[in-house]
């Protein structure tokens, strides 16, 4: 192939990248298990929000800020790998993930996340290393841009900020 021709056809990259500018970023929020809960649940951990509450003010502002955001929720391993390998395929830009207890036992999810390669910010609502010692250890923390815990419901909203702005040039 000559010089001139090679120069001249886009690379794969380069055509994602075009097929990218303008459109609008895609943001995935995920929930693991007893998020669903969230309200009622364990209020001294968790706060008195519901999730349905946190959901609404996540749309909005990135629907403010000219992004598309959906919100999963689920009690089920499988189900949240899915959605995850299902992101990959839709092109989401950035997730925000609490994998609730999930975050201490799931290879599963820690290896979805690594396959599609989506970055990510992990999102607790309590502070995991003021509580007990088997919530110390997530199996998400390294592959993870970064990690917020114990900030309750503003720990999303911060989250969301960071993904709108993420990368800096986008
Ligand atoms: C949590 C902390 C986890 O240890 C726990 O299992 C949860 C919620 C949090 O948001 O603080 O379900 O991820």
């Amino acid at each position: 192939m000559s010089q001139e021709r090679r120069h001249s056809r886009p690379t794969a990259r380069a055509s994602l990248k075009a097929a990218k500018a303008g459109a609008k970023k895609k943001i995935l929020v995920l929930h693991g298990p007893n998020l669903n809960l969230l309200g009622t649940r364990e209020p001294e951990h968790y706060g008195k929000t519901s999730l349905a509450r946190i959901n609404d003010e996540l749309v909005k502002r990135a629907k403010t800020a000219g992004a598309t955001l959906e919100c999963y929720q689920s009690n089920v391993e499988g189900e949240l790998v899915n959605r995850i390998q299902q992101a990959a395929a839709e092109g989401v830009d950035f997730i925000i993930i609490n994998p609730a207890a999930y975050t201490h036992t799931s290879v599963a999810i820690r290896d979805a996340l690594a396959a599609v390669k989506v970055p990510f910010v992990e999102v607790h609502l309590s502070n995991i290393y003021r509580r007990e010692a088997f919530r110390h250890r997530s199996y998400f923390s390294d592959l993870a841009v970064g990690c917020i815990s114990g900030l309750g419901a503003a720990g999303y909203e911060l989250a969301l900020e960071y993904a709108l702005c993420h990368p800096p040039e986008s």
